[in-house]
Protein backbone atom coordinates (compact mmCIF):
# COMPACT_ATOMS: atom_id res chain seq x y z
CA UNK A 1 0.00 0.00 0.00
CA UNK A 2 1.26 3.34 -0.72
CA UNK A 3 1.19 6.57 1.80
CA UNK A 4 3.30 9.11 0.84
CA UNK A 5 2.08 11.29 -1.97
CA UNK A 6 3.31 10.70 -5.70
CA UNK A 7 4.05 12.89 -8.57
CA UNK A 8 1.84 11.08 -10.77
CA UNK A 9 3.17 11.12 -14.55
CA UNK A 10 1.49 13.74 -16.66
CA UNK A 11 0.77 13.17 -20.22
CA UNK A 12 1.34 17.53 -20.48
CA UNK A 13 5.15 16.94 -20.13
CA UNK A 14 8.10 14.79 -19.99
CA UNK A 15 7.13 12.56 -17.61
CA UNK A 16 3.60 10.84 -18.99
CA UNK A 17 4.66 10.94 -22.50
CA UNK A 18 7.35 9.01 -24.97
CA UNK A 19 9.76 11.09 -26.59
CA UNK A 20 13.56 10.59 -27.33
CA UNK A 21 16.33 9.89 -30.08
CA UNK A 22 13.61 8.31 -32.72
CA UNK A 23 12.04 11.80 -32.80
CA UNK A 24 15.00 13.86 -32.60
CA UNK A 25 16.50 11.77 -34.97
CA UNK A 26 14.03 12.44 -37.57
CA UNK A 27 13.05 16.16 -36.94
CA UNK A 28 17.29 16.58 -37.40
CA UNK A 29 16.50 15.01 -41.23
CA UNK A 30 14.09 17.50 -41.21
CA UNK A 31 15.60 20.66 -40.90
CA UNK A 32 19.36 19.10 -42.46
CA UNK A 33 17.01 18.82 -45.68
CA UNK A 34 15.34 22.48 -45.45
CA UNK A 35 11.61 20.75 -46.82
CA UNK A 36 9.37 21.23 -43.67
CA UNK A 37 6.39 21.65 -45.93
CA UNK A 38 4.27 17.80 -46.53
CA UNK A 39 3.70 18.48 -50.81
CA UNK A 40 7.81 18.66 -51.01
CA UNK A 41 9.15 16.15 -48.44
CA UNK A 42 8.93 12.60 -47.25
CA UNK A 43 7.80 12.37 -43.49
CA UNK A 44 4.16 13.07 -43.66
CA UNK A 45 4.15 10.36 -46.70
CA UNK A 46 5.42 7.81 -45.01
CA UNK A 47 3.41 8.14 -41.85
CA UNK A 48 0.49 8.18 -43.83
CA UNK A 49 1.54 4.89 -45.81
CA UNK A 50 2.88 3.31 -42.39
CA UNK A 51 -0.66 4.62 -40.50
CA UNK A 52 -2.36 2.63 -43.56
CA UNK A 53 -0.79 -0.44 -42.81
CA UNK A 54 -0.80 -0.46 -39.43
CA UNK A 55 -4.82 -0.58 -39.35
CA UNK A 56 -4.64 -2.67 -42.50
CA UNK A 57 -6.60 0.38 -44.67
CA UNK A 58 -5.27 1.24 -48.19
CA UNK A 59 -5.83 4.99 -47.44
CA UNK A 60 -4.64 7.29 -45.04
CA UNK A 61 -4.10 11.49 -45.09
CA UNK A 62 -2.37 13.37 -42.05
CA UNK A 63 -4.31 16.26 -41.10
CA UNK A 64 -3.63 19.42 -38.62
CA UNK A 65 -5.88 17.88 -35.81
CA UNK A 66 -8.49 15.71 -34.79
CA UNK A 67 -10.46 18.70 -35.05
CA UNK A 68 -9.08 18.97 -39.04
CA UNK A 69 -9.68 14.71 -39.71
CA UNK A 70 -13.28 15.52 -38.45
CA UNK A 71 -14.02 17.96 -40.56
CA UNK A 72 -12.49 16.30 -43.18
CA UNK A 73 -14.32 13.44 -43.18
CA UNK A 74 -17.69 15.59 -42.64
CA UNK A 75 -16.29 17.53 -46.01
CA UNK A 76 -15.81 14.07 -47.93
CA UNK A 77 -19.13 13.22 -47.37
CA UNK A 78 -20.43 16.61 -48.74
CA UNK A 79 -23.53 17.46 -46.50
CA UNK A 80 -26.41 19.68 -48.24
CA UNK A 81 -26.96 22.93 -46.27
CA UNK A 82 -29.31 21.70 -43.44
CA UNK A 83 -28.70 18.31 -43.61
CA UNK A 84 -28.33 16.03 -40.17
CA UNK A 85 -25.31 14.72 -38.87
CA UNK A 86 -25.96 12.30 -35.97
CA UNK A 87 -23.40 11.86 -33.08
CA UNK A 88 -22.61 11.56 -29.32
CA UNK A 89 -23.29 14.31 -26.91
CA UNK A 90 -20.56 12.89 -24.71
CA UNK A 91 -17.43 14.13 -27.46
CA UNK A 92 -14.58 17.03 -27.48
CA UNK A 93 -16.33 20.12 -29.34
CA UNK A 94 -13.48 19.79 -32.09
CA UNK A 95 -15.99 16.76 -32.90
CA UNK A 96 -18.77 18.66 -33.59
CA UNK A 97 -18.37 21.92 -35.06
CA UNK A 98 -17.00 20.96 -38.20
CA UNK A 99 -20.41 19.62 -38.83
CA UNK A 100 -21.17 23.32 -38.39
CA UNK A 101 -18.81 24.72 -40.79
CA UNK A 102 -19.92 22.45 -43.64
CA UNK A 103 -23.41 23.90 -42.91
CA UNK A 104 -24.63 20.77 -41.63
CA UNK A 105 -26.43 20.08 -38.00
CA UNK A 106 -25.36 18.33 -35.44
CA UNK A 107 -28.35 16.05 -34.20
CA UNK A 108 -27.60 14.22 -30.58
CA UNK A 109 -27.95 10.43 -30.24
CA UNK A 110 -28.45 8.77 -26.17
CA UNK A 111 -25.40 6.83 -25.02
CA UNK A 112 -25.22 4.01 -22.83
CA UNK A 113 -24.58 5.18 -19.47
CA UNK A 114 -22.53 1.90 -18.96
CA UNK A 115 -20.44 2.28 -21.51
CA UNK A 116 -20.73 6.18 -22.37
CA UNK A 117 -20.79 5.10 -25.80
CA UNK A 118 -23.33 5.20 -28.88
CA UNK A 119 -25.50 2.51 -29.99
CA UNK A 120 -27.38 1.30 -32.89
CA UNK A 121 -30.96 1.59 -30.92
CA UNK A 122 -30.23 5.25 -29.69
CA UNK A 123 -28.89 6.33 -33.57
CA UNK A 124 -32.07 4.74 -34.97
CA UNK A 125 -34.00 7.13 -32.70
CA UNK A 126 -32.47 9.94 -34.31
CA UNK A 127 -32.76 9.10 -38.20
CA UNK A 128 -34.49 11.54 -40.47
CA UNK A 129 -35.11 11.95 -44.21
CA UNK A 130 -32.42 14.91 -43.80
CA UNK A 131 -29.75 12.41 -41.70
CA UNK A 132 -26.64 12.67 -43.58
CA UNK A 133 -24.22 10.60 -41.60
CA UNK A 134 -23.55 8.94 -38.56
CA UNK A 135 -20.60 9.68 -36.48
CA UNK A 136 -19.57 7.27 -33.55
CA UNK A 137 -16.96 8.12 -30.63
CA UNK A 138 -15.71 5.15 -28.64
CA UNK A 139 -14.92 7.39 -26.09
CA UNK A 140 -12.10 6.68 -23.76
CA UNK A 141 -10.81 3.48 -25.87
CA UNK A 142 -13.85 1.65 -25.19
CA UNK A 143 -15.07 0.49 -28.63
CA UNK A 144 -18.73 1.17 -29.91
CA UNK A 145 -20.81 -2.20 -30.28
CA UNK A 146 -19.66 -1.96 -34.22
CA UNK A 147 -22.19 -4.58 -35.92
CA UNK A 148 -25.38 -3.50 -35.31
CA UNK A 149 -23.96 0.11 -36.33
CA UNK A 150 -22.75 -1.18 -39.20
CA UNK A 151 -25.78 -2.86 -40.14
CA UNK A 152 -28.29 0.09 -39.32
CA UNK A 153 -25.89 2.49 -41.50
CA UNK A 154 -25.75 -0.20 -44.36
CA UNK A 155 -29.50 -0.02 -44.41
CA UNK A 156 -30.31 3.09 -44.34
CA UNK A 157 -27.39 4.22 -46.53
CA UNK A 158 -25.85 6.63 -44.23
CA UNK A 159 -22.11 6.89 -44.41
CA UNK A 160 -20.50 6.14 -41.10
CA UNK A 161 -17.47 8.00 -39.94
CA UNK A 162 -15.93 6.70 -36.43
CA UNK A 163 -13.90 8.90 -34.31
CA UNK A 164 -11.13 6.90 -32.78
CA UNK A 165 -9.06 10.23 -31.47
CA UNK A 166 -9.45 8.48 -27.79
CA UNK A 167 -9.46 4.46 -29.35
CA UNK A 168 -5.57 3.81 -30.84
CA UNK A 169 -4.91 0.22 -30.79
CA UNK A 170 -9.17 -0.42 -29.99
CA UNK A 171 -10.26 -3.65 -30.94
CA UNK A 172 -13.80 -4.72 -31.75
CA UNK A 173 -13.66 -8.99 -32.20
CA UNK A 174 -10.47 -9.04 -32.77
CA UNK A 175 -10.30 -5.82 -35.54
CA UNK A 176 -9.16 -1.84 -35.24
CA UNK A 177 -11.89 0.32 -34.58
CA UNK A 178 -11.82 3.04 -37.75
CA UNK A 179 -11.55 0.61 -39.77
CA UNK A 180 -15.69 -0.65 -39.77
CA UNK A 181 -17.08 2.50 -41.02
CA UNK A 182 -16.44 4.48 -44.35
CA UNK A 183 -13.66 6.94 -42.69
CA UNK A 184 -12.05 6.20 -39.40
CA UNK A 185 -10.56 9.69 -37.61
CA UNK A 186 -7.91 10.22 -35.20
CA UNK A 187 -5.96 13.07 -33.02
CA UNK A 188 -2.55 13.87 -32.25
CA UNK A 189 -2.96 16.17 -29.42
CA UNK A 190 -0.69 15.90 -26.75
CA UNK A 191 -2.57 14.13 -24.79
CA UNK A 192 -3.78 10.96 -26.83
CA UNK A 193 -1.89 7.50 -27.04
CA UNK A 194 0.69 8.93 -29.69
CA UNK A 195 1.06 12.72 -30.22
CA UNK A 196 2.73 15.09 -31.87
CA UNK A 197 1.08 17.98 -29.69
CA UNK A 198 -1.20 18.78 -32.21
CA UNK A 199 -2.33 16.30 -35.32
CA UNK A 200 -5.06 14.25 -37.00
CA UNK A 201 -5.13 11.82 -39.48
CA UNK A 202 -8.08 10.02 -41.64
CA UNK A 203 -8.35 6.49 -42.82
CA UNK A 204 -10.75 5.05 -45.19
CA UNK A 205 -10.91 1.98 -47.72
CA UNK A 206 -12.74 4.10 -50.63
CA UNK A 207 -10.99 5.89 -52.97
CA UNK A 208 -13.12 8.08 -54.00
CA UNK A 209 -13.39 9.43 -50.56
CA UNK A 210 -9.70 9.48 -49.80
CA UNK A 211 -9.29 11.76 -53.08
CA UNK A 212 -12.06 14.14 -51.49
CA UNK A 213 -10.29 14.17 -48.41
CA UNK A 214 -6.94 14.60 -49.56
CA UNK A 215 -7.99 17.30 -51.82
CA UNK A 216 -10.61 18.58 -49.13
CA UNK A 217 -6.97 19.43 -46.82
CA UNK A 218 -4.87 20.97 -49.75
CA UNK A 219 -7.58 23.49 -50.77
CA UNK A 220 -9.08 21.18 -53.74
CA UNK A 221 -6.06 21.62 -56.03
CA UNK A 222 -5.68 18.81 -57.92
CA UNK A 223 -2.02 18.48 -58.32
CA UNK A 224 -0.77 16.55 -60.91
CA UNK A 225 -4.26 16.66 -62.95
CA UNK A 226 -3.63 17.59 -66.46
CA UNK A 227 -5.65 20.79 -65.85
CA UNK A 228 -5.36 21.48 -62.43
CA UNK A 229 -7.67 23.49 -60.27
CA UNK A 230 -9.42 24.34 -57.49
CA UNK A 231 -12.26 22.31 -57.51
CA UNK A 232 -14.38 23.01 -54.62
CA UNK A 233 -14.42 24.98 -51.08
CA UNK A 234 -11.74 23.63 -49.33
CA UNK A 235 -8.90 24.77 -46.64
CA UNK A 236 -5.44 23.86 -45.53
CA UNK A 237 -4.69 21.38 -43.46
CA UNK A 238 -1.70 19.97 -44.49
CA UNK A 239 0.60 18.31 -41.40
CA UNK A 240 4.27 19.85 -41.82
CA UNK A 241 7.32 17.51 -41.90
CA UNK A 242 8.46 18.40 -38.05
CA UNK A 243 4.87 16.74 -37.05
CA UNK A 244 5.11 13.91 -39.60
CA UNK A 245 8.77 13.37 -38.34
CA UNK A 246 7.26 12.82 -34.93
CA UNK A 247 4.72 10.59 -35.87
CA UNK A 248 6.50 8.82 -37.58
CA UNK A 249 8.65 7.87 -34.83
CA UNK A 250 5.64 7.57 -32.21
CA UNK A 251 3.78 4.92 -34.36
CA UNK A 252 6.71 3.05 -34.05
CA UNK A 253 6.37 3.06 -30.02
CA UNK A 254 2.43 2.85 -30.01
CA UNK A 255 2.10 -0.75 -29.60
CA UNK A 256 4.40 -0.64 -26.40
CA UNK A 257 2.43 2.28 -25.40
CA UNK A 258 -0.92 1.06 -26.10
CA UNK A 259 0.58 -2.13 -24.10
CA UNK A 260 1.49 -0.33 -21.08
CA UNK A 261 -1.74 1.47 -20.67
CA UNK A 262 -3.57 -2.07 -20.77
CA UNK A 263 -1.22 -3.76 -18.31
CA UNK A 264 -1.51 -0.98 -15.71
CA UNK A 265 -5.20 -0.82 -16.33
CA UNK A 266 -5.81 -4.34 -15.15
CA UNK A 267 -3.74 -3.56 -12.45
CA UNK A 268 -6.13 -0.76 -10.99
CA UNK A 269 -8.97 -3.16 -12.03
CA UNK A 270 -7.66 -5.85 -9.88
CA UNK A 271 -6.84 -3.19 -7.18
CA UNK A 272 -10.49 -1.52 -6.88
CA UNK A 273 -12.02 -4.87 -7.55
CA UNK A 274 -14.77 -5.30 -5.14
CA UNK A 275 -14.94 -1.06 -3.56
CA UNK A 276 -18.19 -0.49 -2.74
CA UNK A 277 -19.62 2.07 -4.46
CA UNK A 278 -17.22 2.30 -7.36
CA UNK A 279 -17.56 0.50 -10.18
CA UNK A 280 -14.21 -0.14 -12.79
CA UNK A 281 -14.69 0.31 -16.25
CA UNK A 282 -17.17 -2.01 -18.26
CA UNK A 283 -15.58 -3.47 -20.91
CA UNK A 284 -17.88 -5.70 -23.55
CA UNK A 285 -16.52 -9.17 -23.78
CA UNK A 286 -15.77 -8.28 -27.61
CA UNK A 287 -14.07 -5.64 -27.15
CA UNK A 288 -9.79 -4.45 -26.37
CA UNK A 289 -10.04 -1.33 -24.55
CA UNK A 290 -7.21 0.55 -24.71
CA UNK A 291 -7.89 3.74 -21.80
CA UNK A 292 -7.17 6.83 -22.89
CA UNK A 293 -8.52 7.41 -19.97
CA UNK A 294 -9.74 4.79 -16.97
CA UNK A 295 -12.51 6.06 -15.60
CA UNK A 296 -15.08 4.78 -12.43
CA UNK A 297 -18.51 5.53 -11.97
CA UNK A 298 -19.67 6.33 -8.80
CA UNK A 299 -22.58 5.18 -6.92
CA UNK A 300 -24.02 7.95 -5.19
CA UNK A 301 -26.16 6.52 -3.37
CA UNK A 302 -23.45 4.53 -1.39
CA UNK A 303 -20.77 7.46 -1.74
CA UNK A 304 -22.33 10.64 -0.14
CA UNK A 305 -21.93 13.65 -2.42
CA UNK A 306 -21.35 11.28 -5.69
CA UNK A 307 -18.59 11.64 -8.23
CA UNK A 308 -18.16 15.36 -7.12
CA UNK A 309 -16.98 14.83 -3.81
CA UNK A 310 -15.42 11.58 -4.69
CA UNK A 311 -13.09 13.89 -7.51
CA UNK A 312 -12.48 16.62 -4.57
CA UNK A 313 -10.65 14.11 -1.92
CA UNK A 314 -8.72 12.52 -4.91
CA UNK A 315 -7.68 16.23 -6.22
CA UNK A 316 -6.47 16.87 -2.35
CA UNK A 317 -4.87 13.61 -2.55
CA UNK A 318 -2.86 14.52 -5.64
CA UNK A 319 -5.23 12.76 -8.38
CA UNK A 320 -5.79 15.05 -11.04
CA UNK A 321 -8.90 13.53 -11.84
CA UNK A 322 -12.22 14.96 -13.74
CA UNK A 323 -15.41 14.12 -12.24
CA UNK A 324 -18.61 14.40 -14.42
CA UNK A 325 -15.97 14.67 -17.71
CA UNK A 326 -16.85 17.53 -19.79
CA UNK A 327 -19.62 18.74 -17.00
CA UNK A 328 -22.68 18.66 -19.59
CA UNK A 329 -23.88 17.14 -22.67
CA UNK A 330 -22.30 18.88 -25.80
CA UNK A 331 -25.45 20.10 -26.84
CA UNK A 332 -25.78 22.40 -23.96
CA UNK A 333 -22.64 24.27 -24.81
CA UNK A 334 -23.15 28.19 -25.70
CA UNK A 335 -22.32 27.40 -29.26
CA UNK A 336 -25.20 24.98 -30.05
CA UNK A 337 -27.78 26.08 -27.40
CA UNK A 338 -27.36 30.01 -28.72
CA UNK A 339 -26.58 29.02 -32.17
CA UNK A 340 -23.44 31.08 -32.12
CA UNK A 341 -22.31 30.52 -35.43
CA UNK A 342 -22.17 33.13 -38.52
CA UNK A 343 -23.23 36.44 -38.35
CA UNK A 344 -26.54 36.55 -36.26
CA UNK A 345 -27.97 34.02 -39.03
CA UNK A 346 -28.14 31.14 -36.92
CA UNK A 347 -27.49 29.02 -39.79
CA UNK A 348 -27.21 26.24 -40.39
CA UNK A 349 -29.94 25.78 -38.07
CA UNK A 350 -32.00 28.27 -39.39
CA UNK A 351 -33.40 29.37 -43.14
CA UNK A 352 -34.96 28.36 -46.38
CA UNK A 353 -33.12 25.04 -46.79
CA UNK A 354 -34.98 23.77 -43.55
CA UNK A 355 -38.35 25.13 -44.78
CA UNK A 356 -41.08 22.49 -44.38
CA UNK A 357 -38.63 20.36 -41.31
CA UNK A 358 -38.94 19.99 -37.86
CA UNK A 359 -37.20 22.46 -35.77
CA UNK A 360 -33.61 20.72 -34.02
CA UNK A 361 -34.44 21.19 -30.18
CA UNK A 362 -31.73 20.24 -28.17
CA UNK A 363 -33.17 18.53 -24.80
CA UNK A 364 -31.72 16.61 -21.96
CA UNK A 365 -34.67 14.61 -21.13
CA UNK A 366 -34.38 13.12 -24.48
CA UNK A 367 -30.96 11.73 -23.45
CA UNK A 368 -31.09 10.59 -19.80
CA UNK A 369 -28.12 7.97 -20.47
CA UNK A 370 -25.78 10.91 -21.15
CA UNK A 371 -27.11 12.69 -17.96
CA UNK A 372 -26.15 9.51 -16.06
CA UNK A 373 -23.04 9.14 -17.51
CA UNK A 374 -22.00 12.30 -17.32
CA UNK A 375 -23.36 12.56 -13.33
CA UNK A 376 -21.45 9.33 -12.10
CA UNK A 377 -18.15 8.98 -14.24
CA UNK A 378 -14.74 10.31 -12.55
CA UNK A 379 -11.80 9.97 -15.07
CA UNK A 380 -8.72 9.26 -13.45
CA UNK A 381 -5.66 10.50 -15.63
CA UNK A 382 -3.71 7.93 -17.46
CA UNK A 383 -0.79 7.45 -19.54
CA UNK A 384 1.88 4.92 -20.82
CA UNK A 385 4.64 5.81 -18.46
CA UNK A 386 2.27 4.89 -14.98
CA UNK A 387 4.04 2.17 -13.27
CA UNK A 388 3.07 -0.25 -10.38
CA UNK A 389 3.76 2.16 -7.99
CA UNK A 390 1.52 4.80 -9.65
CA UNK A 391 -1.60 2.74 -9.94
CA UNK A 392 -1.45 1.27 -6.42
CA UNK A 393 -1.11 5.11 -5.02
CA UNK A 394 -4.09 6.15 -7.07
CA UNK A 395 -6.06 2.06 -6.07
CA UNK A 396 -4.80 3.08 -2.52
CA UNK A 397 -6.15 7.39 -2.63
CA UNK A 398 -9.36 5.97 -4.06
CA UNK A 399 -10.32 3.25 -1.36
CA UNK A 400 -9.49 5.67 1.12
CA UNK A 401 -11.61 8.41 -0.44
CA UNK A 402 -14.69 5.52 -0.79
CA UNK A 403 -13.89 4.77 2.38
CA UNK A 404 -14.59 7.93 4.08
CA UNK A 405 -17.45 8.76 1.84
CA UNK A 406 -19.74 5.40 2.12
CA UNK A 407 -22.59 5.80 3.37
C1 LIG B 1 -13.20 12.10 -29.30
C2 LIG B 1 -12.47 13.31 -29.82
N1 LIG B 1 -12.73 13.74 -31.07
C3 LIG B 1 -12.12 14.80 -31.58
C4 LIG B 1 -11.21 15.54 -30.84
C5 LIG B 1 -10.58 16.74 -31.44
O1 LIG B 1 -9.22 16.53 -31.64
P1 LIG B 1 -8.16 17.74 -31.59
O2 LIG B 1 -8.09 18.23 -30.18
O3 LIG B 1 -6.89 17.09 -32.06
O4 LIG B 1 -8.62 18.77 -32.53
C6 LIG B 1 -10.91 15.12 -29.54
C7 LIG B 1 -10.00 15.83 -28.64
O5 LIG B 1 -8.92 16.11 -28.68
C8 LIG B 1 -11.56 13.97 -29.01
O6 LIG B 1 -11.28 13.53 -27.78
Amino acid sequence: MADAPLTLPSDANASGRSFGEEELELLRQVIASGTLNCTRGTQVIEFEKRFARYLDMPHCRAVTSGTAAIHTAVAAVDPEPGDEIIGTPITDIGAITPILYQSAIPVFADVDPKTYNVTAATLAKKITRRTKAVIVTHLFGNACDMDPIVALCKDKGLPLIEDCAQAYGTTYKGRHVGTFGDIGVFSLQQGKHMTTGEGGMVVTRDAALARRMVLFSDKAWGYGDPKPDHYFLALNYRMTELAGAVALAQLGKLDNMIAARVRTAARMDKALAGLRGVEIPFVPPNVRHTYWKYCVRVDPSVIRGGADALGAKLKAAGVFCVPRYIQKPAFECEVLRDRVTFGKSQFPWVGDHRKGEPEIVYDAKETPGTTEALAHVVVLPWNERYEDKHVDFVADVVRRAAGELSA
